[in-house]
Parts: structure tokens; sequence; C-alpha cells
């Protein structure tokens, strides 16, 4: 007999993957990040089950083993994989979830390919999740289906007769409905939204964009007056159907990032990364390898600044790491060799045999590594051509113990809605402008930088990413609306 109701997470990826050793052996690993962290002790507490794709393996690579063993190795709460075969990893995984919908999403409709076997790929695979929630949900649970891969797993679930709380979130932005409106299944997708109890958003433009295409696409929906206020929850209708929209902006675990910045070892290791560039300013760029990350405008801004302030030569470095991400996309594999391209390029023209201008590494750094490397420099230079949110900016300001460093932002990130008072933002597309920046936060007098990072660190200390599951959990569950704060409370960025 269950006591209380359990919690169901759907995402695409599991927090622990499945990978094959250069032996041929499968492993389990596990996948990092704050919404692991922070699920975790919701699902043990819950006795929760997660369910998604643990990673790039073949349901027949796996042997009887490996599901028990993906099992223990997710404590305290169940794990139920979903294979996907290379047809569904082709055409829902890099067909219509990362060649429609995210450039979509992010306003690259010339990266669209909009064709109707994606289409029908991502129905499919929506509904072979939605089959086993369905599965493992009982009345009473709590589902909670997370980001773009998965928007129609609650209209399924309705299909399917679950009536249960089904809540949404999407970790990536909402766009505006002239770039929306280009999708030719932009009515399906839109009325599946609607099947959920509560829609998540990083920001009130995301919100805001995602209610201008309802007014436009689906007629019968009512709106209430308040819904286009900035209020963080409010409700839209359709039928006798109420649907809660919020405006949660997720984070990371400041305190693990805290903690970990003071960490002895990793103050060793940032002490021996500056030993090896003593006399000079060092800038940091880690991005995952994805065109909205705005990797080669920055390149191309660094190099700018070292053309317009020749003074710098020799005292300012700039390392970019990248981490490898959907490489079977040519969009992707495209864009490393543009990178690879232009970093041979400023480096050749500027450098000398006792000064790399700029340090670029392809991979994925380990957790201490990375703190080490956020503690040492001293700027941060997150500067996404459009970005749901972006936790780097806030990881790296979390790790500036010392409250020195500075934040350069683009205005295109969500985390410019809560930061545009104390980091420098920028339009990543003025590249003058951005190598402006550079120059302004290698000269920022040192009581400023304290005064601006102190203000960062407080958001980030105050709106980790417990406080974000915590307030989407209260709007899925609370009666009265009243209790949420207004969007001032947000410090929404006023947006150009
Ligand atoms: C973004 C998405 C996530 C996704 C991640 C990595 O952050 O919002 O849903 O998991 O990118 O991308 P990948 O395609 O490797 O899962």
């Amino acid at each position: 007999m269950k006591t209380k109701s359990h919690i169901i997470i759907v995402s695409n990826r599991l927090p622990l993957i499945l990978k094959q050793t250069d032996d041929g052996k499968i492993e389990v690993g596990k996948g990092a990040g704050g919404l692991v962290t922070a699920m975790a002790p919701v699902l043990q507490n819950r006795n929760g089950t997660w369910i998604g794709w643990p990673g790039y393996v073949q349901e027949t690579d796996i042997d009887d083993n490996m599901l028990p063993a993906l099992q223990s190795a997710a404590s305290g709460y169940s794990v139920k994989p979903v294979m996907l075969n290379s047809e569904e990893l082709k055409n829902y995984y890099e067909g219509f979830s990362n060649s429609i919908i995210w450039p979509l999403f992010h306003d690259f409709t010339d990266k669209c390919i909009f064709l109707s076997e994606y289409w029908e790929s991502y129905q499919k695979v929506n509904k072979k999740f939605a089959l086993i929630v369905c599965q493992n949900a009982d009345d009473q649970d709590f589902i909670w289906v997370h980001d773009y891969q998965l928007i129609l797993v609650g209209a399924e679930l309705r299909k399917m007769h679950k009536r249960n709380r089904i809540g949404f979130f999407l970790h990536i932005p909402f766009p505006p409905i002239d770039t929306f409106a280009r999708c030719p299944w932009r009515f399906e997708l839109l009325s599946a939204m609607l099947e959920y109890n509560l829609l998540g958003f990083h920001t009130i433009q995301d919100k805001r964009n995602f209610i201008g295409c309802l007014k436009k696409i689906i007629q019968d929906v009512q709106i209430d007056a308040k819904a286009e206020l900035d209020e963080t929850v409010s409700e839209v209708r359709l039928g006798n159907r109420v649907v809660r929209i919020g405006v949660f902006p997720i984070s990371i675990d400041y305190n693990e990032f805290f903690l970990k910045a003071w960490d002895s070892n990793v103050y060793k290791r940032a002490k021996e990364m500056r030993s090896n560039a003593p006399d000079t300013k060092i800038l940091l760029g880690v991005d995952r390898l994805d065109y909205t990350k705005g990797i080669p405008e920055k390149l191309k801004a660094f190099q700018m600044f070292l053309t317009l302030f020749p003074n710098f030569h020799k005292k300012a470095h700039f390392i970019q790491l990248v981490a490898p991400s959907r490489r079977e996309i040519t969009a992707y594999a495209d864009l490393k060799l543009k990178i690879e391209q232009l970093v041979g390029e400023i480096n050749g023209i500027f450098g000398t045999d006792d000064w790399l201008p700029v340090q670029y590494m392809f991979r994925t750094l380990d957790r201490n590594e990375l703190i080490s490397l956020y503690r040492t420099c001293e700027i941060a230079f997150i500067t996404p051509l459009k970005d749901g949110m972006n936790l780097i900016a806030k990881e790296y300001c979390a790790c500036n113990i010392d409250e020195k460093g500075v934040l350069i932002l683009s205005e295109f990130a969500g985390a410019a809605q809560q930061f545009y008072q104390d980091a420098i933002l920028v339009n990543p597309h003025d590249i003058e402008g951005m190598a402006k920046a550079i120059h302004r936060a290698f000269n920022m007098p040192l009581e400023e930088r304290n005064q601006r990072m102190r203000n960062l660190r407080e958001i980030v200390k105050n709106k980790d990413v417990f406080w974000w599951l915590n307030s989407f959990l209260k709007a899925a569950i609370e009666k009265d609306l009243s209790s949420f704060p207004q969007a001032d409370e947000y410090s929404p960025f006023k947006p150009v």
C-alpha cells in the first residue's frame, strides 16, 4: 500500500549513462549536473522513478546484468531506461529534436530541416516514453516531463486516459510567434503543451512568447488579462481545462560549487594554473559545442580586442573550453572546424614564442579541474547568441569566492534577466562592443568588481536549484496562486 504519491521524472537522458569501453564492455557512468543533484533527494524521499534514455548504446548490446547495474547506481530511486534504436536516434533525436525544435526555439530558422519523417518519429518516440510512464505511474503520482525532446508525452498520456497531475519544464527558450509560426506542426505542439497542468519556463520573455503563440494559433484559449502581466504563475483555460504557466529560472547547487571552490586541491591547482601565466589576465569561455553559444563571435571579439588594444599583447590570455556534443549533426561538425580555424588564425597573427593568445580545449573537463579554472580566471566570457539560462555563468559566480572576477554575459542568455545589473551585458552580434567590454572588464577597479560579484553571488545563493525545484512543485500543487511572488522579485531584464 502506498502512503504518499510518488514523483516520476521523465527526461530524454537519464542521469546515468551506459557507455561502451574500448574493449567493448558496457559500463554505467553517472551523469553530472544540477538537475540530478536537485532531483535525487526528492526522488529518494518520494520513492520516485526516473525514466529516460541511457545514452548511445543499442538494446542488443545490453546483457542481463546491465539493467540491475543501472538500477543500483541510482541510489534510492528507480530508473526505467527507454532504449532508442538507430532509426529513432536519427529521426527523433538528431532529427526532430535537434534539427527542428532546437534551432527553431533558439531562433536559428535557417538550420531547421522540416522533414515529415522526423515528425513521425518524434510522435512515436514520445508515445514510447509515455507508455513506460503509464506502466510505472499510479493515479496519484505527480509526473514531471522535461524539455523539448518530450513535448508530446503529456498529450500521449492523456490519450492513455491518465488523469494525473503532469508538469512540463522547458529548459530552452520559447520563441516569439514570428519564429514559431514557421513550424509545420505548430498547432500540434502547442495543443499538446496545453495537456499539461503546469508549464514552466525560465524567463518572463519565454512565457510571454508562449502566450503570444497561443493567442494566434489556438483561437479557443481564454487568456486571463493578468497572465500577460508579469506574474510568475498564471492560468489559461481551454474549455474546462486549466493550465498554469510559470516562470522558474533554473539554477545550480550553489553550496556544492562554493564548497568545492574552497577545497585545498582546487586551490593548489588554481595556484599552479596561475603560476603558468604569471603576468597575464585570463579570460575564460566554457561552452558545449553548439552554434547557439556564439563561440566564433567571441573569438572574433577577442581578436578585435587584441587589434584595438595592443598594450594587452602578452598580458591577456583566452582559455576556451568546448565540450563535445551532437557531432553526428552536420551543423555541429562544421562549427568545430570553424572554431579551430579561428583559433589558428588568432594564434598565427598575434602569437609569439612566449605567448599563445588563445588556448583551446575540445573535451569535457572533470569537475575539480573546471572549478580550478573558475577560480583562476579573472573574467568569464559567456556570450551565447541565444540560451535558455546558461548555468556556466552561475557556476563561475558561485566559485568566485575571492569576489574579484568579472562576468561578461550575453543579453540573450536567460541568466541576463537575473544578472543584468551586475554582469557586463553584451550583444554577441556586436563584435566591437564585445571587444570593448573585454577591455572594460580588464580595467575594472577592484572595489567595483567586488561589489558586482558579491551581488551576483547573492542571487545564485538565494535562488539555487533547490529553490527552483520547490517553486515548480509548489506551483503544481498549490490551490491558491496569490502566494506566488510578482515578477519584480525576479528583477526582470527589460529586453531591448
Ligand atoms: C541542453 C538541453 C538538454 C540536453 C543538453 C545536452 O541543455 O536543454 O535537454 O540534454 O543540452 O544535449 P544532448 O543532446 O547531448 O542531450
